[in-house]
């Protein structure tokens, strides 16, 4: 559980105090750079090779025992390089102490270190047989970001973690003792609605999940801390598994619909960072738990069913079910006061389609927020980029039979739509975001691995620092 996602991250491969026994690493772009700082053999040795110095290339050079006695990294940009390059190669080095003195200063520290600590991750526990690699460590004298830099390497782990386990073992039973488990580690207060009182108070998460034999339910967390400065509530999408329900998805639409809990993941990532980092506030987190099954019992298209907040919704389309979930649970948390309200979920398809895998889409009522989101997600290589609650598109929610449908038969600006459903059962509260994630990375880069991913989570963790903890 969360333990055995924090166990995998050795906080101790980044030092940053002085070691004594270290390889330097010198970061250049050409010869004469080089040349003053290495033995004769070294810098003759270099020179055959004919190094390139490409950016992140590297050579690894002995001295006269045969050990290693130092590295020579390439600095030199020739075309677009990707993130987290850096970091990814110093992760490859053999197991030794290796020290970075002098960093070249257009490069970025927090991207090398994150880089480093993500390089590490993957996700082997249904390999029959994994062996664990014997890492290097970093030492950077006098860095002083590092803890932040670790906390959020933590909360990607237990992130990537939860989403990349399937359905099969992360079901709603699985999903409760994890946060029963995440709730202890944090010393939060841990309230689950399931049942009776479940179907009597949450309408729509019942509905959504009822047709599963393993049953819906709420998770709620509560984090207190005396003389708090900021109220902070957390929802995210806890859909376990996506079949569609009765509007079944394809066999390529449902693929990877074990991520449809990628929201859930995320909020409790950003809770993991935030209370990691001992801000002084408060925050409660909810987290609807569903699958959305296929059974003689599954919600229908047609229905009409009445949310926690009395509006009644006709079900257009079953597989629009993550907006219905966090409705109930959007009407719930405006029932106290908040300073911000946030939800994360994987919610549309058209948001992937808009942005792609790589940069989140987010919702925002308040502009100063959001543009400082947006610089805080550049700061962070958590890229963002804001969508409008474009009020005209409301008229798309509307049903013939009751006040609103759940998915606009129109199909336009799915997105904006899904966010402006959201709006409804948030009061007009006067801050609120919403981040519709893809939570997946397609295709194995630096730093990244396929399969599961936090997104959103950084920026806002940083936006939330700058603007209350500063
Ligand atoms: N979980 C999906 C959204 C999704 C699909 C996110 C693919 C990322 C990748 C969600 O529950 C869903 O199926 N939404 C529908 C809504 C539609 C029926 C209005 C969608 O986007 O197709
Ligand atoms: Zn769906």
């Amino acid at each position: 559980m969360i333990q055995k996602s924090l166990k995998r991250i050795n906080s101790k491969i980044i030092s940053n105090k002085t070691l004594k026994k270290t390889i330097t690493i010198h970061f250049c772009s050409k010869f004469s750079e080089i040349e003053e700082k290495l033995t004769t053999a070294n810098y003759s040795f270099l020179k055959q090779l004919n190094f390139d110095f490409n950016y992140g290339n590297y050579v690894i050079l002995p001295d006269i025992n045969g050990k290693i006695s130092s590295v020579i990294f390439g600095m030199k940009k020739t075309r677009k390089v990707s993130k987290f390059l850096i970091g990814s190669q110093l992760s490859k080095l053999p197991k030794n102490n290796y020290l970075i003195k002098n960093y070249p200063k257009n490069e970025n520290t927090f991207e090398l270190i994150l880089g480093f600590y993500l390089s590490f991750y993957s996700f082997k526990e249904y390999h029959k047989r994994s062996k664990s690699l014997k890492k290097p460590t970093l030492n950077l004298p006098n860095y002083k970001k590092k803890n932040k830099i670790l906390y959020f390497a933590e909360s990607e782990y237990v992130v990537r973690d939860l989403i990349n386990l399937p359905a099969n073992i992360l079901n709603p039973n699985y999903f409760e003792e994890y946060v029963k488990k995440f709730s202890n580690f944090h010393n939060t207060k841990l309230k689950i609605v399931c049942g009776k009182s479940l179907k009597k108070d949450f309408p729509l998460i019942h509905e959504v999940g009822k047709a599963s034999s393993n049953k819906p339910r709420l998770f709620e967390l509560t984090y207190k801390r005396s003389n708090s400065s900021l109220n902070l509530t957390l929802i995210g999408k806890g859909v376990c598994f996506d079949t569609g329900g009765l509007n079944l998805k394809s066999g390529f639409g449902m693929i990877n619909m074990k991520k449809d809990m990628s929201g859930a993941a995320s909020v409790l990532g950003l809770a993991h960072y935030l209370i990691r980092l001992n801000l002084n506030l408060n925050l409660r987190i909810l987290i609807p738990c569903v699958e959305n099954s296929l059974s003689e019992k599954s919600f229908r298209p047609g229905d009409i069913l009445i949310s926690r907040s009395s509006k009644g919704i006709e079900i257009k389309n079953t597989d629009a079910e993550g907006r219905l979930i966090l409705a109930d649970a959007l009407t719930y948390s405006t029932e106290k006061k908040s300073d911000i309200l946030v939800t994360f979920a994987s919610l549309t398809g058209a948001a992937r389609v808009a942005m792609g895998p790589d940069i989140t889409p987010f919702f925002s009522t308040c502009d100063d927020f959001a543009d400082l989101l947006k610089k805080s997600g550049d700061k962070v290589f958590d890229p963002v980029w804001r969508l409008p609650f474009y009020k005209d598109y409301n008229k798309e929610l509307s049903s013939e039979f009751t006040d609103l449908n759940n998915a606009p038969l129109s199909g336009m600006a799915g997105a904006i739509t899904a966010a402006l459903f959201l709006k409804k059962f948030t009061k007009s509260h006067n801050m609120f975001l919403h981040f519709d994630i893809f939570g997946w990375n397609t295709k194995s880069k630096p730093g990244k691995t396929y399969g599961g991913l936090m997104q959103g989570v950084r920026s806002l963790g940083t936006a939330i620092e700058e603007k209350f903890f500063n």
